[in-house]
């Protein structure tokens, strides 16, 4: 059986939870050889083992943080000496620290914008240079509604996403006389590790207010945004670039409550 990214070399960041880990099983369903990247070295071996087990596929684990450029360059390296060459990049690794903008610290404005944003730009900038060379590859950034709407609080974090959907469209259009396609998602509420913290944090009542600020009525799940990275990533969406697909049951057409 042919499945759609068979022969396809994918590098998710982020990988071990959540929605990375959710794209990882999507992808390897779908036939890629996997680079999973993330901090959590121990979750991100057993979902590797998981995935190539029962899908049939590669699977490279690496504990990597991507807010160094350090750490980036090595772990592109050690995925080129294992398979020459990554074709999908999914930039998905980030944090959810809120903050006052009349009183946050610049160490947590720096930290935000360095593993949301400057990320992708690291990896981005790893993985370039070879799919310039094979006049192919797919970008795809993991964005989110918080860079549509406003939140209390969530300025360096917006600031992060919009300037991920900035950089999507910028390179989208220079890179498509290459042949590469970049892309975005922004995901609305979706049930994950990082939700589940706030929740911890600030309270249950989150989970109504989540649920109800989607028109679907409900948050989403990882898996839901996980099919729209297989559609993005596929030959499906060949014509598709500088795209922000929402996945966020209809949050965008409501009225902020
Ligand atoms: N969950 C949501 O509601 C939601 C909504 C919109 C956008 N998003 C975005 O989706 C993406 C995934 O979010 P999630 O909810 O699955 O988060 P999560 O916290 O559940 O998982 C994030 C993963 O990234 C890894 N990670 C964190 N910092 C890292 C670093 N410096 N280097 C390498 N790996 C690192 C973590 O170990 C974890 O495995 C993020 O970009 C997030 O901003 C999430």
């Amino acid at each position: 059986m042919i499945r759609p990214l068979d022969t396809q070399i994918a590098l998710i960041t982020g990988a071990a939870d959540g929605i990375g880990a959710a794209i990882a099983a999507r992808f390897a369903e779908a036939g890629a050889d996997l680079v999973l990247l993330d901090v959590q070295a121990e979750a991100n071996a057993a979902l590797a083992q998981t995935l190539a087990a029962r899908h049939g596929v590669r699977t490279l684990p690496l504990t990597a943080d991507v807010s160094s450029s350090d750490a980036v360059n090595a772990a592109v390296e050690e995925a080129f000496r294992a398979f020459d060459r990554v074709d999908i990049l999914v930039n998905n690794a980030a944090v959810a620290i809120s903050g006052d903008p009349a009183s946050m610290p610049d160490a947590d404005w720096d930290r935000v914008i360095s593993t949301n944003l400057s990320s992708a730009f690291r990896l981005i900038r790893a993985v370039l240079p070879g799919m310039k060379e094979r006049q192919a590859g797919c970008i795809l950034n993991i964005a989110s509604t918080q860079a549509h709407r406003s939140w209390e609080n969530w300025t360096a974090y917006a600031a992060a996403k919009g300037g991920l959907l900035a950089m999507t469209t910028q390179l989208a259009g220079q890179l498509g006389p290459f042949n590469i396609r970049v892309n975005a998602i922004s995901p609305g509420a979706i049930d994950t590790p990082m939700n589940e913290r706030r929740v911890a944090a600030e309270g249950e009542q989150l989970r109504e207010e989540w649920a109800r600020m989607h028109a679907l009525g409900r948050t989403g799940t990882p898996r839901e945004v996980a099919d729209a990275a297989l559609f993005l990533c596929s030959p499906s969406a060949s014509f598709i670039t500088g795209h922000d697909l929402k996945v966020e049951g209809g949050l965008c057409c409501l009225p902020r409550v």
